[in-house]
């Protein structure tokens, strides 16, 4: 999930101990200023009716650790982000401050926060069936008579291949989220945990020299053999269980990620370990070495530039709803109500992205084909097609984009237009290079018609495709005149043609197609110019530049015909 998708958050559930108190009151009043509906939901409590899958929803647990992972427990089935505040004293996970609350509310609502995906894990044995976000641990049952064992023996199997045998107090299986518990102490790995999707698995005072923490994919299949009883506990304790001598306990990365929102309120990492663990081995008697300019050379980066980083986030944002409202297109309860789903999809997409842009350069006018036009007071204007190519969006056809392209004195300056059915992103900058994702793309240089491939996209009376699909390898209509931009940017079509395009259609694309290369004209060779003050349609013709005179002259020859 991305961190900027916060900024259109409509509504808060709060997750908390009876007496939520003063910590409480204060998001209250916090959110009631800002507008957000509040809803609380105490320790214990199912999610109920506070949860609205409609509304645009942060998760905030008030509390400790315990208190945060319950939270997991109750948002992450939902997919819903959550914020963990430090309400208790020693907290790895939920690392917000109570003196902060307010300041990280900001960060959170205006999209500035990032959200890490955390790795959950999920035990089958016998009478067990449970998700955690932090560990397994398999251990001894100290027995009733003191002459018998005092260890377990475990047997460990990785996707059916034999591990070894873990002799000793037990051994624990934990996320990278967990890897800081238990499993640490007992000389695993630290593992940062942001975005890390493992499983490690550690012995615990370990009689055996032939054992030692491994780290295996979170998909990886563990089988856990106990030769005897032994107690089975799931994040400390949030399920457990004694299993039998030959049980085998199956432990797998779990379905669906935690999504875990990180303000810059947080404690780094590292320091909250070292802290929290009164290690001390910081205390440099110097003090702590600050980060130095030189360490980390700020980039100089141009508005433009800037723009650029803002609108392929806010494309990525944008590109979550609409996979999953695409994704429901095709459902038999809503074939027939179509038009909504498209309806929500403009409406969703337009809002995040236009409230990204808007967070970020308040004085850039926005114009967006889905919403009333908003001034500004500087040279820079957005252009914003939330959804392009409805027509395939509404029949559950992949091929649709998301374009945004931002124009300084009526010259159109920086594209991107992300395609989120395949994350493809293309980003430009005048003067730049053409981008899909980090690789540069080029058009083709094939010039002659009968090796061509050409696009088309309005097309009304089928005049393109009749005068060239003959002549060429093919004609192409893909119903978003923003993609068939970028196809031609990267080589993937020699030409392309519009009957008639928005600007909103085409503003980014524009600036992409041209840093690839391309020429942009009329049907006469009139270089193409985007009229961002007008609504009319116009036509577009481009190419890669070397076909775009035979392209023309058969054009031409056709219409001449036709006079
Ligand atoms: C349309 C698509 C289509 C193009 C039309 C556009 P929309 O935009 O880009 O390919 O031929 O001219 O209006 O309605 O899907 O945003
Ligand atoms: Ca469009
Ligand atoms: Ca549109």
């Amino acid at each position: 999930m991305q961190g900027r998708r916060l900024a259109t958050t409509d509504k808060i559930i709060v997750l908390t101990s009876p007496d939520g108190g003063e910590p409480l009151e204060r998001l209250q009043d916090w959110a009631a200023k800002k507008d957000i509906d509040v809803s609380v939901v105490e320790l214990g409590e199912d999610i109920g009716d506070a949860y609205d899958p409609d509304r645009a929803t942060l998760g905030v647990t008030l509390g400790g650790d315990g208190t945060f992972l319950e939270g997991i427990k109750l948002f992450t089935p939902l997919g819903i982000p959550q914020l963990g505040v430090n309400a208790g004293s020693l907290a790895f996970l939920a690392r917000v401050e109570l003196e902060e609350l307010e300041a990280a509310l900001d960060e959170v609502v205006s999209g500035r926060a990032t959200v890490d995906s955390r790795q959950k894990l999920h035990v089958d044995a016998p009478g067990v069936d449970a998700t955690g976000i932090n560990d397994v641990m398999l251990q001894h049952v100290p027995p009733e008579n003191p002459f018998d064992r005092k260890i377990t023996r475990l047997d460990v199997f990785v996707d059916g291949e034999y591990v070894g045998q873990y002799e000793g107090t037990g051994l624990a299986i934990s996320t990278p989220t967990g890897s800081t518990g238990v499993a640490l102490s007992a000389g695993g790995p630290i593992h940062m945990s942001a975005d890390n999707h493992t499983l490690q698995i550690t012995p615990l005072q370990t009689h055996s020299m032939g054992v030692r923490p491994i780290v295996v994919s979170a998909d990886a299949d563990i089988k856990v053999v106990s030769r005897e009883q032994a107690s089975l506990l799931v994040d400390g304790g949030r399920a457990h269980k004694i299993v039998s001598g030959g049980d085998v306990i199956d432990v797998t990365g779990a379905e669906g990620r935690a999504h875990v929102v990180r303000t810059s309120y947080d404690d780094q990492f590292m320091t909250a370990m070292t802290e929290k663990l009164s290690w001390g081995i910081r205390d440099d008697p110097d003090g702590p070495r600050e980060l130095l300019d030189d360490d980390f050379p700020a980039e100089e980066q141009s508005v433009v530039e800037k723009a650029r980083d803002v609108a392929t986030e806010a494309a990525r944002s944008a590109g979550e709803p609409l996979r999953e409202l695409h994704g429901r297109v095709e459902d038999v309860t809503v074939k027939t109500n179509k038009s909504d789903i498209v309806t929500e999809a403009d409406h969703q997409a337009n809002k995040i992205i236009t409230t990204i842009i808007e967070n970020e350069f308040p004085d850039h006018a926005i114009f967006s084909e889905e919403a009333e036009f908003k001034d500004g007071s500087s040279d820079f204007k957005w252009v914003i097609d939330p959804v392009d190519g409805t027509g395939n969006f509404a029949h559950g056809n992949p091929q649709y984009s998301i374009s945004i392209g931002l124009i300084e004195d009526d010259e159109p300056v920086m594209g991107v237009i992300y395609v989120p059915e395949t994350d493809e992103m293309f980003h430009a900058v005048a003067g730049g290079d053409a981008y899909k994702g980090d690789k540069k793309i080029h058009v083709s240089n094939r010039s002659e018609l009968d090796e061509s491939m050409l696009l088309s996209g309005w097309d009304p009376d089928g005049e393109f495709l009749t005068h060239f699909y003959q002549q060429t390898r093919g004609v192409r209509a893909l119903g978003s005149a923003a993609l068939s931009l970028c196809y031609l940017a990267n080589g993937s079509a020699e030409g392309t043609w519009e009957y008639g395009t928005y600007p909103w259609d085409v503003a980014a694309g524009v600036v992409i197609a041209r840093a690839a290369g391309a020429t942009l004209t009329d049907r006469h060779g009139e270089p193409y110019t985007v009229e961002f003050d007008s609504d009319e349609r116009k036509e577009l013709l481009g190419s890669n530049g070397a076909a775009h005179e035979n392209i023309l002259e058969h054009l031409q020859k056709n219409d001449d015909l036709m006079d």
